[in-house]
């Protein structure tokens, strides 16, 4: 069986529709820790109504670098096959990016390369754009830059707030998460430059 690491900063819906995935069989995985950098994290409740192990690594006051060096040492005896960025709301240091190279995803509410950054949904908004939705994408070294391994669209109507635009999308990516963690961890595709591309094994499996 695979084994992820979710890593979350608040309110880990995220990270709870994976784990009800995995509790119910439709996403074939383990989880071995969910680790938060901020130890408000709503998540962590989460972590203990699923019997998650979870793991607090506070990031204030740390760089970016050590944080990365920090979270690679406290999931290294877990040997955990992928990271799943879930609402963390740190940049990823190089530490972690070189332990795991093209083995970390993140979800993103845009539907990139529109919108990288933060509050985006008011932005998508305020350009006037008549769909918007969310990305799956490897992590790598930039903001919301890596290949795109999925993604969902829904529409922008005339009378969206930031907050009815995000819950549209968030429907989408409680789906497209799992089913993105799913081919990552099949290992049934490649990637060509920015593409990722499914392989034969992937489809035949639907
Ligand atoms: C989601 O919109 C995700 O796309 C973004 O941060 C938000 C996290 O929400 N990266 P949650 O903590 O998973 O509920």
């Amino acid at each position: 069986m695979k084994r992820i690491a979710v890593l979350a900063s608040g309110r880990g819906s995220n990270f709870e529709a994976i784990a009800r995935n995995v509790r119910e069989g439709r996403l074939e995985a383990e989880i071995a820790a969910l680790v938060v950098n901020n130890p408000e994290a709503r998540a962590l409740e989460i972590a203990r109504d699923y019997g998650i192990r979870a793991i607090s690594l506070p990031s204030k006051g740390v760089d970016s670098d050590a944080y990365a060096a920090m979270v690679r040492d406290a999931l290294a005896p877990l040997h955990v096959d992928l990271i799943c960025l879930a609402g963390f709301m740190r940049r990823v240091g190089a530490p972690l990016l070189e332990a795991y190279p093209m083995r970390i995803l993140n979800i993103h509410p845009s539907l990139l390369p529109s919108f990288p950054g933060l509050n985006v949904q008011q932005q998508a908004i305020d350009y006037g754009v008549k769909y918007s939705g969310c990305t799956v994408h490897f992590v790598d070294a930039g903001l919301d830059t890596g290949p795109i391994v999925a993604q969902a669209a829904v529409p922008v109507l005339d009378d969206d707030t930031a907050e009815t635009l995000a819950a549209r999308i968030l429907v989408e990516e409680h789906r497209i998460y799992s089913e993105a963690i799913a081919l990552v961890l099949s290992g049934a595709y490649r990637i060509e430059g920015r593409r990722v591309i499914r392989t034969r094994a992937a489809e035949a499996a639907g």
